[in-house]
């Protein structure tokens, strides 16, 4: 009997903005793989059930996005290290029958820091905006990596002193009136908060006031610049945008569903740089 086509998914609620379907596609289309990648939406009063029927439904996993990244957290059989420590599970896949969950965000985070800011991860402080989710995966990452000074800045004080606790040694945690201070003498800033999406020019954190070798990241990718990277481009520093972290993070789902570890091209960010015009 011939092998059954590999099928995986991401799921989240709602799920139809998703750009993973697109960048998963153009893998399995690349490397010639009998292989499906489906976006499934979930509402949350379903969730259990859907994990729970996944093996039986011919899965090896696939990827969970807002809101069930905690949930399935809660959920999987087993969690891998950087899930444990981010607290959330994006990526799900089978082992022996059981179910894992992993977190590939911080992965995605440092890796598209490693393909455009190389040497990043010794660059000084770094200052992170925002204390949700993706803070959490980004300082993850920043730890990893042995950024000794990490700065958390945001607007509810209680929540960045809560990841401070969590993360340990090296995590400070800030309110915004700390800012302009915490950035004299940074090398790294990243923008964990949606602000500066789409239609939103309201700035946290004024790039002039970095030093000349400072490196600033944004992990909001529509639009592509966002205006802190555009203050940060104009004040000559160099500039990362999210769309990386977004492709990266897919690498590893990638290889355990179907066997190949995918590369992030320039071919790859060019389809999606085209479909970033907003889905109605
Ligand atoms: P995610 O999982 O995407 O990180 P989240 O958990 O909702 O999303 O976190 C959103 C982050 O953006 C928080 O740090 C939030 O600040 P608060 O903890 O004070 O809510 C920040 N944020 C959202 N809107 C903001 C605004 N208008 N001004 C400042 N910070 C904002």
């Amino acid at each position: 009997m011939a092998e059954a086509s590999k099928k995986a998914f991401v799921t989240g609620h709602p799920i139809r903005h998703s750009r993973s379907p697109k960048i998963h596609g153009h893998w399995l289309a690349k490397h010639g793989i009998d292989g499906s990648y489906q976006a499934i939406d979930v509402a949350p009063q379903d969730f259990a059930e859907f994990l729970a029927t996944l093996q039986a439904n011919g899965y090896r996993g696939g990827n969970v996005t807002i809101p069930h990244k905690e949930t399935a957290f809660a959920l999987v059989d087993r969690r891998d290290e950087a899930a444990e420590e981010i607290g959330a599970v994006n990526t799900l896949w089978f082992e022996d029958g059981t179910l894992w969950g992993g977190n590939t965000d911080g992965h995605g985070f440092a890796a598209n820091l490693d393909d455009h800011a190389p040497g990043w991860a010794s660059n000084g402080p770094a200052v992170v905006l925002g204390a949700g989710g993706a803070s959490r995966a980004v300082i993850h990452a920043l730890k990893e990596r042995g950024v000794a000074d990490i700065r958390i800045v945001n607007r509810t004080l209680a929540r960045a002193q809560e990841l401070r606790d969590r993360f340990g040694a090296g995590v400070s945690a800030h309110g915004m009136a700390a800012t302009n201070e915490l950035l004299a003498d940074a090398g790294l800033l990243v923008n964990t908060t949606a602000l500066g999406m789409q239609g939103d020019e309201t700035l946290t954190a004024n790039p002039a006031l970095l030093p000349d070798h400072a490196i600033v990241n944004d992990i909001v990718y529509v639009p592509l610049e966002t205006p802190l990277l555009a203050a940060a481009r104009a004040r000559k520093l160099k500039t990362v945008d999210g769309l990386g972290m977004l492709l990266n993070q897919a690498v590893p789902g990638f290889e355990r569903w179907f066997g190949v570890r995918p590369q992030v091209t320039a071919e790859l960010r060019a389809l999606i740089v085209a479909d970033l015009v907003p889905k109605l």
